[in-house]
């Protein structure tokens, strides 16, 4: 037997309970991972909630882990029983201490990673990379609004846009926020609870605006942002803390300024075996090289996801958060 976080009704973080299982042999093509540490995302409360449905229920929780190899199914050549490996994509059910996934979906990892560094960072950082890197490819100089600074993936992003020589401004919640963003490389920050966001992106940029808008927020944020981009700009649309936007009226786009958007994932990025081991190359060559450093800043107990759930939804943590099964 083995254990697993799963939910039968969606709803708040109560309907998550710890149950014994028994572990799914890996299939054609699949692996199993012994799980060392798990990372929690938003997303996993997207599902809780029903914002996203989960395939089956009673359904497990979470896309992100790592761990060790314990089992290999048929057909699969490049993961062996003993690989330190990680992953960031479905199926649901990384909240557990075995979890049996596709092993397309496995990355093994170097040795310079560490497990709670990966189970912090692999959903988050490949995020990053596709968004500063494919859905715009930044190349240093231009200004960017990126919302949710200090958060998991807001934390990368200060950091890898500063690498790049790109003026992040991040937008954050608290001054202890606003000073952890500019720590991590945030050219400026603003506090989208207290002031006009717009207004200060237009002081900040001298008129000028932003190049592109990378906005998580959603409901609450997604207007303004367009109002913070310069003609032509790019609206990233690409989570939902606040909320999923809808009713959108396609004219908005050419009212303020011939604008365009995307609404990206992970895996619409992350599709094929051979563009996830490019990302991750990338995004492993960033933490090797110190450039990115991943803020494991708060661990909880697997049995505890819901706990750690209620924090992350409360905006009360920064960095990352990891479950240790
Ligand atoms: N599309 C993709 O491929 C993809 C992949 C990964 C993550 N994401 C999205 O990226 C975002 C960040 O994910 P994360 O796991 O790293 O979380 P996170 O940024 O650590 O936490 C979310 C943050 O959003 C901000 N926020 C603003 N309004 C909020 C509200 N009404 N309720 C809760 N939080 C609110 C809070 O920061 P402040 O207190 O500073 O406002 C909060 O700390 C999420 O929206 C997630 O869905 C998308």
């Amino acid at each position: 037997m083995s254990q697993r976080i799963q939910f039968a009704r969606t709803g708040g973080s109560e309907v998550l309970e710890l149950v014994d299982v028994t572990p799914a042999e890996p299939g054609q093509g699949e692996v199993r991972v012994a799980n060392k540490a798990v990372g929690l995302n938003f997303i996993d409360i997207y599902f809780r909630t029903g914002l996203y449905p989960a395939p089956s229920m009673p359904s497990g929780l979470g896309t992100e882990g790592a761990g060790v190899v314990d089992a290999v199914g048929e057909g699969v050549t490049h993961i062996q029983v003993g690989d330190r490996v990680a992953y960031a994509q479905g199926p649901l059910g990384a909240y557990s201490e075995l979890h049996t996934l596709p092993a397309a979906k496995v990355v093994k990892l170097p040795d310079f990673v560490d497990f709670e560094t990966a189970a912090a960072s692999m959903l988050k950082g490949l995020t990053v990379q596709y968004l500063l890197r494919q859905t715009y490819e930044l190349q240093g100089g231009e200004t960017i609004l990126f919302h949710a600074a200090a958060g998991g993936v807001g934390s990368i992003a200060c950091q890898w846009a500063k690498s790049l020589g790109v003026k992040l401004i991040g937008t954050v919640s608290s001054q202890e926020k606003a000073d952890l963003a500019m720590a991590n490389g945030a050219w400026a920050t603003i506090n989208y609870s207290e002031e006009n966001v717009v207004d200060r992106v237009r002081e900040l940029t001298n008129g000028d605006m932003c190049d592109v808008v990378y906005d998580s927020v959603g409901k609450d944020t997604w207007e303004m942002s367009l109002d913070c981009l310069k003609p032509r700009g790019l609206m990233v649309s690409f989570g939902n803390a606040s909320g999923p936007v809808d009713g959108v009226n396609i004219g908005i786009l050419n009212q303020k300024g011939a604008l365009y958007v995307t609404r990206p994932s992970l895996n619409g990025y992350a599709d094929t075996r051979e563009r996830l081991e490019k990302m991750c190359e990338e995004f492993f060559a960033m933490i090797e090289s110190g450039k990115v450093k991943i803020d494991i800043a708060n661990r909880y107990p697997l049995a505890e996801a819901g706990k750690a759930q209620d924090a992350l939804q409360s905006r009360k943590t920064t960095g990352s958060t990891i479950l240790l099964p």
